[in-house]
């Protein structure tokens, strides 16, 4: 366990029990007895899933009387940094932050260190610092591992069991990766690629650009608005009449980009992977569009990001499942992976409306 913590959780862990009867107060007041403070950092905006990742966080934070200082960061570095900056000003007891540039918050955690004060990766590793003490996140190389099988299964090449059908192709695919800056594209990628690769060295697979390294696939900031840019710089050899199977796409924004350019092109509908179940992609799944995509329960993620906060702040130690895989380049990063879950149109109902994410109304 980090030494430098355990000074200011000891200490935190008055205002934790001092908060019980207390009403709530502001935590720059500096009486003793301030409701212990939390920052929660996330990326954006854009993608529903941070939204909900942020107000997860808060919500179940404020159920156990912590003060919550929630704040989106719009994809920009220098505003992450410099909100992580006003966060450990103003004495945050604990930070949870969903990095953009994983390597790009080694000096403002720094400071966090020399303020004491704990730090929790949330879904994206931090890399490059050794002031990172726990990692909440899903296991990421099994998403990519399932992006991959269910292009595969929606290609015919997999059934339902995963198994090979026999069916050789050739498929033609192109792939698409998320940004470069985050280390989740990167796993992502490799465990698709896993998967992948024996077919396209067999030739049952073809990838039609044949652009195939990450750095050529790589979307910047996840925006869609690169997805739409790159597919339609690759539509030419589609609409003279090449057939375009399938697409690997590493995130719902950018199949929803990748499905339109297509549509828009006249091009028939391609196999095309997601992650994040966001409501547009769930939509065109219940409706026969997009194949599949990757549901990641971000409620379960703030409980996990939750019970570290709570371990740390009251001198436990956090729970984690996995203390190998999250090198960040300095240390391996103690981390709890929840499990993905694969949607596609035979389960989506189940998994998404009995699971409560959305209604039945919402997906039909
Ligand atoms: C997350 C994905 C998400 C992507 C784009 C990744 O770090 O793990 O769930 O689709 O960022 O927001």
């Amino acid at each position: 366990m980090p030494q430098r913590w355990r000074r200011s959780a000891a200490v935190a862990v008055v205002g934790l029990i001092g908060a019980a009867g207390m009403t709530a107060c502001s935590s720059t007041d500096d009486g003793a007895g301030d409701r212990p403070l939390v920052g929660v950092a996330m990326p954006t905006t854009t993608s529903d899933r941070w939204i909900a990742d942020g107000e997860n966080v808060q919500a179940q934070l404020e159920a156990l009387a912590y003060e919550v200082d929630l704040r989106y960061a719009d994809d920009d570095v220098p505003t992450q940094v410099q909100q992580l900056q006003e966060m450990i000003d103003e004495g945050a007891d604990a930070l949870v932050i969903g990095s953009i540039d994983g390597v790009a918050l080694k000096d403002v955690l720094a400071d966090a260190a020399a303020a004491d004060i704990p730090v929790i990766a949330y879904d994206r590793l931090i890399r490059e610092s050794g002031d990172v003490d726990f990692y909440a996140s899903f296991d990421n190389a099994r998403v990519g591992v399932q992006q991959a099988t269910t292009l595969l299964q929606g290609l015919g090449v997999l059934d339902d069991a995963a198994k090979p059908t026999g069916a050789n192709g050739p498929f033609t695919i192109e792939l698409f990766a998320g940004s470069a800056d985050d280390n989740n594209a990167t796993v992502f990628y490799q465990g698709a690629m896993q998967v992948l690769q024996p077919y396209l060295d067999s030739g049952v697979l073809v990838v039609g650009s044949g652009e195939t390294d990450f750095d050529q696939i790589a979307t910047e900031r996840w925006d869609p608005k690169n997805a739409a840019a790159r597919m339609t710089e690759l539509l030419p050899r589609y609409t003279a009449g090449a057939r375009l199977d399938g697409v690997l796409s590493p995130y719902d924004g950018l199949s929803m980009a990748i499905l339109d350019v297509v549509k828009k092109a006249g091009l028939p509908q391609p196999v095309v992977t997601g992650q994040d179940a966001e409501l547009a992609s769930a939509q065109s799944i219940a409706d026969g569009g997009q194949y599949a995509t990757i549901f990641k329960d971000t409620r379960q993620l703030a409980e996990v990001a939750v019970q570290m906060v709570h371990a740390l702040i009251s001198g436990a130690e956090p729970e984690v499942n996995d203390t190998t895989s999250y090198d960040n380049g300095v240390i391996v990063v103690p981390s709890y992976l929840l499990a993905p879950q694969v949607v596609t149109e035979q389960n989506y109902s189940a998994v998404l409306v009995d699971g409560g994410t959305y209604t039945a109304q919402e997906l039909s």
